[in-house]
């Protein structure tokens, strides 16, 4: 069976934002021709670390309404937060596959919501956990670091996961998320992957615009469906 050529998608992550300019920030994102932004829920118990709540996602709906949000929930129980985060204006919503909650459940209230399920996985985590979920989820984010932090360093050993399931499902949005640059984010591409997170190395870009374009030009070359 013929399928579509897989758009690639770059997504800044607000993680590396400035918190005193967070308004501008956001701002400059939807300027800069990125397809979504990227905002990181950690929960202080799936993740040795706090981000933010709801509300930032209301802030990013005020600020740019054109500017799609995208939210990783970093959290043990994902379940008890849809409802907020899809009134906040979340777009879509990923659960980590890893979560102390019923996940066939809690994608099909996902979309119940009228948001896009996606789950996430760990690096420590084998690709086979997912495939009984992979029907019912728009999107898989396979973690190349360890969540919790921005500006880590790429776990390749994370790739083969990403070209097993693109195997698997030529149609799926595949996502990566942690140490992404210029030459990672090319061997996540040529491994299958067409969704592009990117914090540290984006926002110490000059010009977000110009790195946005360069790595979805770099993606686009390298793509292997
Ligand atoms: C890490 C987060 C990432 C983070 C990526 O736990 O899920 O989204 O912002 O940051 P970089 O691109 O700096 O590795
Ligand atoms: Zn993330």
């Amino acid at each position: 069976m013929k399928t579509m050529p897989k758009k690639i998608h770059i997504l800044p992550s607000l993680l590396a934002a400035d918190l005193g300019a967070l308004a501008a920030d956001i701002a400059r994102v939807a300027a800069s021709g990125a397809d979504a932004l990227h905002l990181d829920m950690m929960d202080a118990h799936f993740v040795p670390n706090l981000s933010y709540s709801p509300s930032v996602v209301s802030l990013v709906r005020r600020v740019s309404p054109g500017l799609y949000r995208h939210v990783h929930l970093m959290m043990t129980r994902p379940d008890l937060y849809l409802e907020p985060f899809a009134a906040a204006g979340a777009q879509t919503l990923q659960l980590h596959v890893e979560a102390d909650c019923d996940l066939h459940r809690e994608l099909a209230r996902t979309r119940a919501l009228g948001v896009r399920a996606a789950l996430a996985l760990n690096p420590e985590t084998p690709i086979e956990r997912v495939y009984p979920y992979l029907d019912e989820c728009d999107e898989l984010l396979v973690m190349t670091v360890h969540p919790g932090y921005g500006g880590q360093k790429f776990i390749a050993a994370c790739l083969p996961k990403i070209r097993a399931v693109r195997t698997r499902r030529p149609d799926l949005d595949i996502m990566v998320d942690g140490g992404v640059n210029a030459e990672t984010a090319v061997q996540a591409a040529a491994a299958g992957a067409n969704m592009l997170v990117a914090g540290s190395y984006l926002f110490k870009m000059p010009d977000l615009a110009v790195g946005v374009a360069d790595l979805r030009a770099r993606c686009e070359a390298a793509f292997v469906g």
